[in-house]
């Protein structure tokens, strides 16, 4: 199987760098600040039976999570560990050898290598020149008769872009006329900087709409492994739950309670989130300005990261591994959006600004690496 560069670039440097300034999630939280939001909690995790939990995963959580989305009940979520897990398990659930898949690039790097191991697939990209936003002549000239799935990310990573509505809802009738599922990876949903800017859920309005979605990024508990598909079609899910099977089977019974306290009591987790997330933002405005020879972005409008176009001589690759190298300062360079589907020239690299204290000591370091230059 293809590697998963990008993972494997993280394996190497995560927790080596000493500045992570490219997370694309945001600050987390101990499990006592969790517990804390639900006075009874703390006693009833105590007391919990470390049994087996159910695949789908337990009623509670899924009635808690199908409670963020306006129409869902809880038989319509299964969950699954992390929101990966979740991709792999839909694309082998879904997609067979003979099929064809359409796959927006940049992307995440498993939204087109775990199809491209199964059957054929065919990239659209996002134009930088229009904000990031796919063509949808594009889209209805990738269209195949075998067609079965789209696979789509907004808010985007690296990008950090989110579909107009009016787009939304032309890809919509476009899939919905060919009969072609639209899996849709939701994971930066409620980041948006300006909530008018937030996307509904596929799964909320497209019958064929599958809504991927895990408390990592939005919530910062990406320790739980606690990710989830939510979608109104029965038996794509069924296809998708028989492949957990031979992965995780369940989830882990603590993390499945912690998720649901947290879901409960999400408006504070949200809020700090949000906050940390615009002070950072209104930091790295600053010093981007500061630099424009340099460097130069579509601001992004959800999530934690954007993607910075690099102007200096030596290219964004050397410009990466110098600062990580010499500076401790960890960027994903364009190289680890290369994509397979489709040539994107990207002289890019990824920025992270969620987190808090290690934000603010990178900002300074990077600041006093570009000045030594
Ligand atoms: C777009 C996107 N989807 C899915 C994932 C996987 O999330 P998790 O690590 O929680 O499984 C990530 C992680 O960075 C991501 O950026």
């Amino acid at each position: 199987m293809r590697n998963f560069e990008l993972e494997k670039f993280f394996a190497e440097w995560e927790f080596k760098a000493k500045y992570h300034m490219t997370a694309s999630d945001l600050e987390s939280w101990t499990v006592k600040e969790i517990l804390e939001l639900d006075g009874s909690a703390e006693s009833d995790l105590d007391n919990m039976w470390l049994g087996y939990t159910e695949v789908r995963g337990g009623p509670e959580v899924r009635q808690a999570i199908a409670e963020t989305y306006d129409t869902l009940s809880a038989d319509d979520i299964l969950c699954f560990c992390g929101a990966n897990e979740g991709i792999y398990a839909t694309m082998r659930g879904l997609l067979q050898k003979g099929d064809h898949a359409i796959v927006v690039v940049p992307n995440y790097q498993s939204h087109e290598t775990v199809p491209l191991e199964i059957c054929q697939v065919t990239g659209v990209v996002l134009h930088e020149e229009n904000d990031w936003r796919i063509d949808m002549d594009e889209v209805r000239a990738a269209i195949r008769p075998n067609t079965k799935l789209m696979v789509m990310n907004f808010p985007n990573n690296p990008t950090g872009a989110v579909m107009p509505k009016e787009d939304l809802d032309t890809l919509i009738a476009i899939l919905r006329e060919h009969g072609i599922y639209l899996f849709s990876d939701e994971v930066f949903r409620l980041m948006e900087l300006d909530e008018a800017d937030r996307m509904p859920q596929i799964a909320d309005i497209y019958e064929k709409g599958i809504s991927l979605n895990v408390m990592s990024k939005a919530y910062g508990l990406p320790g739980l492994r606690v990710g989830w598909i939510a979608s109104k079609d029965a038996e794509a899910l069924q296809l998708i739950e028989d492949y957990k099977h031979y992965l995780s089977m369940c989830n882990s019974a603590p993390s499945e309670f912690i998720t649901t306290v947290a879901l409960q009591n999400r408006e504070p987790i949200l809020h700090r989130n949000r906050e940390l997330t615009r002070t950072n933002l209104a930091q790295l405005d600053t010093f981007l300005a500061d630099y424009p020879e340099l460097f130069s972005w579509v601001r992004p409008k959800g999530s934690c990261i954007g993607f910075v176009r690099y102007s200096g001589e030596e290219g964004v690759e050397s410009f990466c591994k110098t600062l990580l190298v010499d500076h401790g300062i960890l960027f994903l360079p364009a190289s680890l959006y290369q994509s397979e589907l489709l040539h994107f020239n990207a002289q890019h690299f990824r920025i992270g600004f969620g987190r808090g204290q290690v934000f603010k000591d990178g900002m300074v370091a990077l600041r006093q690496a570009i000045e030594s230059r």
